[in-house]
């Protein structure tokens, strides 16, 4: 088979890793690509945006199957428009896309099938949104409609916090088209999971949860992030948690995009707050986690090509894979002010020497080639991934894989991985378990 990638991170690449071990490849591209994708696949210059010159691509190299990484893409309609050139590809159509694309569609969707989220209202214009703020007195999230590449989203521990995020998106228009719809959400406490399932649209099969932590600093604190590292399995999802999200939000989620005449097909990522009566919606993403995918394909025991071309072709009661039992936990490297400004082409040393290890994998994101040597080229620049017998040295491999990686600026959180660990030993991360 001739498969195409599409994208340019720690995603594409560990997509990339996986799909190349697959007996049934015969030829991998990606476009863009980066330096780390270019030792298992031909990467070609062209941006993930620029739908047109993707298909003709992938006419003239006659790729079986493209598989598309971010959401931007898949928004826009890439999937639609392969599909009337005759071309496979592993994602929703645009129709489908919409539950990433608009919170406000996503969020009147769990409304009207009784997907348990938190309560919500939505607003076009700014006295009102001001009004009902003022009117709650508490902590709420105020989130922009549209895509806005992770920052969007304004969780306001006060009044005035909320009362800043709605001016800023809406008067200021920060967000720009983005913006002209906001959501207001009731604050949820709990522990975030993410739960990614493939579906071809009549069968659901969920991988195993990852944790991903999105703050910048240790502790879960300060501004979000794309992401700054994640873990899998997840201690806290229990059989009981999994089969109620199974039945509360998966099931539901595909059923309800059908009855819209809005079929989905492809990874559907449901972040979850699971809270103490349950498991509730954050968000839904239409396409693989970034860092989630790196630890949840080291783990995973079988043909990654074959799942995602039984998705596409609706045969998906046919995947066969198992998990590895060993645990997989992955910390990102970013430069130094990320998520803000940072600076870039510092050479990127000492990764040389953790290549070809069953356990260890440094998933290039932001990086590119300078003189033949490996430059950061972006915010979020490595996701180094390592296998463990458990968390705790899933953890400890992957500190000390970073320990040897160095750049201008590196900064990565020393404490990936810790909702998990707090409870090892004294068993007091009991809180959020569901029976
Ligand atoms: P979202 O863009 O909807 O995924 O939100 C980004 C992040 O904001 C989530 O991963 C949560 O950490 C936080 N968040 C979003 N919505 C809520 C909520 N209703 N209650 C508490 N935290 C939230
Ligand atoms: N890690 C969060 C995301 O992929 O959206």
């Amino acid at each position: 088979m001739r498969v195409l990638v599409i994208g340019n991170g720690g995603r594409e690449h560990c997509l990339a890793w996986k799909i190349a071990q697959s007996p049934r490849l015969k030829k991998l591209y990606c476009t863009p690509g980066n330096p780390g994708i270019s030792s298992v696949a031909d990467c070609v210059d062209i941006a993930s945006e620029d739908t047109e010159s993707l298909c003709n691509f992938a006419r003239k190299e006659k790729i079986d199957l493209t598989v598309v990484g971010p959401e931007g893409p898949l928004v826009a309609g890439l999937v639609d428009r392969f599909q009337a050139n005759g071309l496979r590809a592993f994602g929703p159509t645009k129709r489908a896309a919409l539950l990433e694309g608009s919170k406000v569609f996503s969020k009147n969707l769990m409304r009207k099938y009784g997907i348990p989220t938190a309560e919500f209202r939505v607003f076009s214009e700014l006295v009102p949104a001001r009004r009902y703020i003022e009117s709650i007195n508490g902590p709420v999230v105020v989130k922009v409609d549209g895509l806005a590449g992770g920052k969007g989203s304004f969780v306001c521990k006060n009044t005035g916090e909320a009362l800043k995020a709605v001016e800023e998106i809406m008067e200021e228009r920060a967000f720009g088209p983005a913006g002209e719809r906001v959501v207001v959400e009731e604050y949820m406490e709990g522990e975030e999971v993410s739960v990614l399932a493939l579906t071809d649209g009549k069968t659901i099969v969920p991988l195993e949860p990852v944790q991903d932590h999105k703050a910048l600093y240790g502790g879960d604190k300060g501004p979000n992030t794309g992401g700054m590292g994640a873990y899998s399995p997840v201690p806290l999802f229990n059989a009981g948690l999994a089969s109620r999200v199974e039945k509360e939000i998966l099931v539901p989620t595909v059923h309800a995009m059908k009855r819209e005449g809005r079929s989905y097909k492809g990874v559907l990522y449901v972040g979850l707050m699971v809270t103490a009566i349950g498991p509730r919606v954050l968000e839904y993403n239409v396409r693989f986690g970034d860092p989630e995918t790196q630890p949840l394909l080291m783990r995973l025991d079988g043909d990654l090509l074959d799942l995602l071309l039984a998705t596409v072709e609706d045969r998906l009661e046919e995947a066969e894979f198992s998990w590895d039992a060993r645990a997989a936990l992955c910390v990102v490297m970013t430069s130094a002010g990320y998520p803000g400004n940072y600076e870039k082409g510092k050479e990127i040393k000492g990764f040389e020497t953790l290549s070809g290890r069953e356990d260890l994998m440094v998933f290039h994101a932001g990086t590119t080639l300078k003189q033949k040597k490996v430059v950061t080229a972006g915010g979020r620049v490595l996701g180094v991934t390592a296998l463990g017998k458990d968390l705790q040295e899933a953890q400890k491999k992957a500190y000390e894989a970073a320990g040897k990686i160095s750049f201008d600026g590196a900064y990565y959180r020393r404490d990936i991985g810790w909702r998990a660990l707090r409870g090892v030993g004294s068993r007091e991360n009991k809180e959020y378990r569901i029976q």
